[in-house]
């Protein structure tokens, strides 16, 4: 009689190729990018009705726990209450409208504005007011709580939306937890968490990373790791992916190298293999990688069951609609954010943080501080850096008279994909 060893697979990510939409052909308009305009439109029809991410569930890990985080002209204040549960605010107190919070995350029992003391609890309920029989108008305090915001919690992170009606995050995130799950965010570990105040539209950044037609340019290095020709695209019904190959060569060499290439046995050593132990072809080192990581499992202290082989070495890359990147990996995901300027269409904030599987052996890492730069203050590492120098150009070439929108490729569709969804926001 045989045994059956029954995978532990209560959930996987699907691989396969989704229905491909018909998005047309237009030319997607320039002014998206460039005017005070459409930047108010995305105010009033885009930001204030989505889900948006806060902040990690393990930035506020304890009673008290408050973190601010901006978007548009709102500051928002997202703290953690006395029953566990985390809640987000308008960081306005009620009284002149001074921030109740100015720095960016720290722990208080309740939440006092420093300009009169006027004090919430972590529920936002206002429960002190200095000389409050002095109000004409009457006490305030049954009147005047922070307003707050609707929050929940999926995959490690707090979300937040402005509208206070709409769908919930489970509606709004749609596939996304299934498709994910597998890879157990809320466990990973954050090591980087950096903002970057960036001269060019937030679409404009978003769209670099959606696309790897420009990898053999901007990045040559990358053709030496990635396969940026057989990227499997697909577009569900606001969010998307590409499913890139990491961990080979690309076809646009034209040729296999005949030596592991310096980047490829760089990745070899750091998953534990010994590049000079490497008898293979360079093209197999993928499909070596990923038999040796799910062979080491056990005494690497991980767990693969979830997982397929592709995504033990390659890059499931994930939109999600609006301005969030995901980078994932089996063991490592970077995630990228963009955030709209308060008033400029031409800058906005770009936050990048790092997470990392912890192994069941090992302690987690501290929680990294948050870091807010200016542009060229910090390098983000090679890659990033080379889009960081070149996305101001394209923002400053987008507002030429010469220019008039953004004429896209196939390989390129995840951007037409993305106005798509973002004009179905603008003209409901
Ligand atoms: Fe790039």
């Amino acid at each position: 009689m045989v045994a059956i060893t029954r995978v532990k697979q209560s959930v996987i990510t699907p691989a396969e190729k989704a229905p491909e939409p018909n998005l047309g052909s237009e030319l997607i308009p320039k002014q998206r990018y460039t005017t005070p305009e459409f930047m108010a439109l995305e105010w009033e029809k885009l930001w204030t009705k989505v889900w948006l991410v806060g902040c990690r569930e393990d930035e506020i890990p304890e009673t008290g726990d408050y973190l601010t985080t901006d978007i548009g002209t709102e500051s928002l204040l997202i703290v953690r209450g006395e029953d566990g549960k985390a809640r987000t605010f308008y960081n306005v107190c009620n009284h002149r409208g001074n921030q109740v919070k100015f720095d960016h995350s720290g722990n208080s029992r309740t939440l006092q504005c420093a300009y009169h003391f006027w004090e919430y609890d972590l529920t936002g309920r206002l429960v002190s007011v200095p000389d409050e029989q002095d109000f004409t108008q009457g006490c305030p305090k049954d009147q005047l709580s922070l307003k707050t915001i609707r929050t929940d919690v999926w995959g490690g992170w707090v979300w937040f939306s402005l509208d206070p009606e709409g769908e919930s995050l489970q509606e709004y995130l749609g596939i996304i937890p299934y498709h994910l799950g597998p890879y157990h965010f809320d466990r990973m570990a954050m090591v980087m968490n950096v903002t970057v105040e960036s001269d060019c539209n937030w679409k404009t950044s978003v769209d670099a990373f959606n696309e790897v037609y420009h990898v053999q340019c901007i990045h040559p290095e990358l053709s030496y790791t990635i396969d940026d020709v057989d990227v499997q695209i697909d577009l569900y019904d606001r969010h998307n992916r590409y499913l890139v190959p990491y961990h080979t060569y690309s076809p646009r060499l034209g040729y296999e190298p005949h030596e592991v290439p310096e980047i490829l046995s760089n990745q070899l050593k750091a998953v534990g293999m010994n590049p000079d132990d490497y008898i293979g072809r360079v093209g197999e080192i993928r499909s070596a990688m990923q038999d040796y990581k799910r062979r080491t499992q056990q005494e690497r202290g991980v767990d693969y069951s979830e997982l397929n082989d592709d995504q033990l070495t390659d890059n499931y890359h994930y939109m999600i609609f609006p301005n969030l990147t995901l980078n994932i990996f089996s063991d490592r995901m970077m995630l990228f954010r963009q955030r709209p300027h308060e008033t400029d269409p031409n800058k906005m904030y770009y936050d990048v943080t790092v997470h990392v599987r912890v192994p069941d052996n090992q302690p987690r890492p501290p929680m990294p501080d948050h870091e807010h730069v200016a542009f060229g203050e910090r390098s983000l590492g090679l890659v990033l850096d080379q889009d960081a120098v070149n996305l101001p150009h394209v923002q400053k070439g987008m507002n030429s008279a010469a220019f008039e929108g953004l004429w896209i490729s196939s390989q390129e569709r995840r951007i037409r994909h993305m106005h798509h969804t973002l004009m179905k926001y603008i003209e409901a």
